[in-house]
């Protein structure tokens, strides 16, 4: 039995360690928690600072992002390197990434869950199989390998590795240098020209131009069938010109087709390039084919690279 005094004991100490993770400067006196929509609101309507903002990411003691993204470009732990998210995000999305991580997952990085069977649960994201092994990067920044032979059940989780409420402990000042340090994560402006980066300053077209739908009708869902679950991701991830042929296009969906479209004069002709559902797709997960590259002589050999999810039939589970 717990003695008066040990669960007062108790109290105080979880009082401190609430206090430690809510650190110095202190939020404003207020009754509750602050909600998500006033972190939204408050860091959509402020400008923050981003070199407060990088301290805050880096602190291990309290959000600990830098165990989860690199902001170097090596993408080795388990979120996506966050070195140019400032060029793919904009502000808004930078802040629903953080207060609701699993309402978009980004591609490549869902969560998996294995059970071995002795009993033990991992969750990380997929980073690497073998034929005798799998490899996740988890939580806590460390890579996990298990053997293939302990493996009682795999699946793909629905929510995100990023935890929910990271940004609880914060105030809404720093949440917004957090979202400013976001902001900044920019490609180096002297790689804006050479490569795909946004650059700093967008002069406004004159006159506007109309944007109008590349092809003509959307592209069917590959089979109605395999989407019905609705947690099967699905959708086009990559499309591209095929080398060479100015008028025909390939679209890669990630549930495993990936189509072939030909503009005519007299209308899109579209068929299937590649149906990969069999080996690609899984209902339960991890599934998806992710890209596409051509090899740089594709017109003289024919050759292309796929990038794909690692999926449950590359280890079957008896
Ligand atoms: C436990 C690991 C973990 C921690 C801690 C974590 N993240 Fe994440 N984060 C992820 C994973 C996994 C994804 C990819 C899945 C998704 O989109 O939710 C992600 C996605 C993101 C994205 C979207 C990137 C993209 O390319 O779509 C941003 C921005 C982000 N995190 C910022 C942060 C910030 C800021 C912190 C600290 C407050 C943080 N993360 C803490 C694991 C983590």
């Amino acid at each position: 039995m717990i003695g008066a005094r040990a669960a007062q004991m108790l109290l105080v100490l979880a009082w401190s360690a609430g206090r430690a993770w809510a650190g110095a400067p202190s939020p404003p006196a207020r009754e509750g928690p602050i909600s998500a929509e006033e972190y939204r609101r408050f860091a959509m309507q402020h400008d923050g600072d981003a070199a407060r903002g990088k301290e805050v990411f880096a602190d291990e003691r309290r959000l600990a992002c830098t165990k989860c993204h690199s902001t170097d470009g090596k993408s080795g732990r388990a979120g996506p390197d966050l070195s140019a998210v400032g060029d793919q995000f904009a502000r808004r999305e930078l802040i629903e990434a953080v207060v609701r991580p699993s309402a978009t997952i980004a591609v490549g990085y869902g969560t998996t869950i294995v059970e071995t069977a002795s009993g033990d649960e991992h969750l990380g994201v997929l980073k690497e199989a073998t034929d005798t092994w799998i490899e996740l990067a988890c939580g806590d920044g460390q890579r996990r390998r298990v053997s293939k032979d302990s493996i009682a059940e795999l699946r793909s989780g629905e929510l995100s590795l990023m935890p929910e409420g990271l940004q609880d402990g914060l105030s809404p000042r720093e949440f917004t240098d957090l979202i400013e340090f976001l902001v900044s994560l920019k490609e180096p402006a002297h790689a804006v020209t050479s490569h795909h980066g946004m650059p700093d300053n967008i002069a406004p077209v004159d006159p506007l131009v109309a944007l109008r739908p590349f092809l003509a009708e959307p592209l069917p869902v590959p089979s109605p069938g395999l989407v019905a679950g609705q947690r099967i991701q699905s959708g086009v991830v990559w499309f591209a010109q095929v080398p060479g042929c100015s008028n025909v296009f390939l679209a890669l969906d990630q549930s495993g087709i990936i189509w072939r479209i030909h503009q005519t004069p007299t209308g899109d002709r579209r068929g299937v390039f590649v149906d990969l559902t069999p080996d690609v797709f899984s209902a339960s997960g991890p599934n998806g084919l992710l890209g596409l590259a051509f090899h740089p002589r594709f017109r003289e050999n024919r050759k292309y690279y796929l990038n794909r999810a690692a999926s449950r039939k590359q280890f079957p589970i008896s």
